[in-house]
């Protein structure tokens, strides 16, 4: 099993050019098997969970290139409509090649995604999308089988919950469908604009993206075009993280701060001074960080469940009590118990974690439970005293690019092992 080691207690410190964001470059590589030729996704990162999607868009029958971070797909003549198991297996997100498939294809085998890390992740309201679209959907044995017996018909959708995967399912499937679909409730994260504006620009006719209400008019087909994916708000927020928790001073270039409204405001409180140029975050710390009063994930613009585990590192070492609510995900504290390994001081509740700060963690060997919740057992390893193993990298893997070379960049001691 892969490890990171860290030797903790250096100061982050230096700049760094912040990757393409994973939310965003998966649902609009899925996207790509829609259009009907060659499209060229720049500032793609080099993740696992990027790999996985090349490799389904190839099962499908496209023809994919990868040129640094820019991937060329030509999805011409794909005829595929199944996603088999063990790709399915491999990131559940991939449920996002549905209402592609069904858009392309107007049939589509995929496995059911079942539980995770965080949580149980149904998919209802992606199902319920299809289905308002005219898609006949069977679950048979653990696969869903779908196909559309006349047309894709737009209609209105109405989400019981701001849901990403399934909004980006809805607009997916409903782009070349008939008519109009309007989605009530729609996420409003921008992965969702930048999905929507790749798709507007192969022709698409899509309104409100990044409000609650979007309006998908149908058109008859999509041309490809050339996109850049944005850029990773969660990578930014935890590599400022890193200059908080270690007293440094970072700055993360390429990034969107309007994206982080919810996240820079919580560093100023715990007394880091925060400063934007343009494209530029830079972080100040202070010696020893102040608490944050409450953190509570919401849906878009609220603050984001993905940074809510590197957050909880921050907390284990500032001055002063905080209360964590996690709104989003039923299980997504499960990083917990390793910060506790590691001489933090929580006590959890259902949803509510509340962390006591002390003045320092200390290394140890601890495993990675999930994706941000092994980004915040590394953040905890650097600003521990001692050293760090932080085992089961793979997790980590689907969502940072290249996680040791960058933090070695910015003075940390850290090292792959296996
Ligand atoms: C996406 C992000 C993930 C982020 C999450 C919330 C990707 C690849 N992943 O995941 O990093 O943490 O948004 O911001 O973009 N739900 C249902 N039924 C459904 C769908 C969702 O009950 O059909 C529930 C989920 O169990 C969860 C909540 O809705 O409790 C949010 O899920 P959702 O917004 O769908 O997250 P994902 O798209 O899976």
């Amino acid at each position: 099993m892969s490890a990171f080691v860290i030797n903790g207690g250096r100061r982050i410190s230096g700049s760094l050019r912040v990757q393409g964001s994973k939310n965003s470059v998966l649902p609009i590589l899925a996207a790509t098997f829609l259009v009907c030729g060659k499209s060229i996704i720049h500032n793609c990162p080099t993740l696992s969970d990027t790999n996985s999607t090349i490799r389904i868009l190839k099962n499908l029958g496209c023809s994919v290139i990868r040129e640094g971070s820019t991937v060329i797909i030509d999805s011409s003549t794909a005829q595929g409509y199944e996603i088999p198991d063990d790709l399915m297996r491999e990131m559940r997100s991939s449920v996002v090649f549905l209402g592609a498939i069904i858009g392309r294809m107007k049939k589509a085998v995929i496995s059911s995604p079942g539980g995770c890390e965080i949580g149980l992740r149904p998919i209802d309201l992606h199902l319920y999308s299809m289905r308002q679209l005219g898609v006949n959907v069977n679950e048979d044995y653990g696969k869903l089988v779908c196909d559309v017996p006349k047309k894709l018909e737009g209609n209105r959708i109405t989400f019981s919950f701001p849901s990403v995967g399934a909004t980006e399912n809805a607009i997916l499937a409903s782009v070349t469908a008939n008519g109009t679909t309007v989605i009530v409730n729609a996420a409003r994260e921008p992965e969702i604009i930048d999905l929507c504006n790749f798709l507007n620009k192969c022709g698409a006719k899509i309104s409100g993206a990044g409000e609650s209400v979007i309006t998908v008019e149908g058109v008859e087909t999509l041309k490809p075009c050339e996109h850049s994916v944005i850029c990773d708000r969660i990578v930014t927020a935890t590599y400022l993280i890193a200059g908080a928790v270690t007293g440094g001073d970072v700055s993360l270039e390429n990034t969107n701060p309007v994206h982080l409204q919810a996240v820079l405001p919580l560093l100023e409180e715990a007394g880091c001074n925060v400063s934007v140029r343009c494209k530029t975050i830079r972080l100040k710390a202070p010696l020893r960080l102040n608490r944050i009063d409450k953190i509570i994930t919401q849906p878009y613009p609220g603050f984001p469940t993905d940074a809510q585990a590197p957050f909880t590192a921050l907390a284990c070492v500032a001055k002063g009590t905080g209360v964590i609510v996690e709104n989003i995900f039923e299980s997504r504290f499960k990083h917990i118990p390793e910060l506790i390994r590691m001489g933090a001081s929580i006590k959890t509740e259902g949803r509510v974690a509340v962390v006591e700060g002390v003045e320092r963690l200390y290394g140890a060997e601890v495993v990675s439970p999930d994706l941000r919740g092994g980004a915040a057992l590394v953040l905890a390893g650097l600003t521990a005293m001692g050293t760090t193993v932080v085992n089961n990298t793979k997790f980590i893997d689907r969502g940072y690019e290249d996680l040791e070379n960058n933090l070695c960049m910015l003075n940390a001691d850290i090292k792959r092992r296996g």
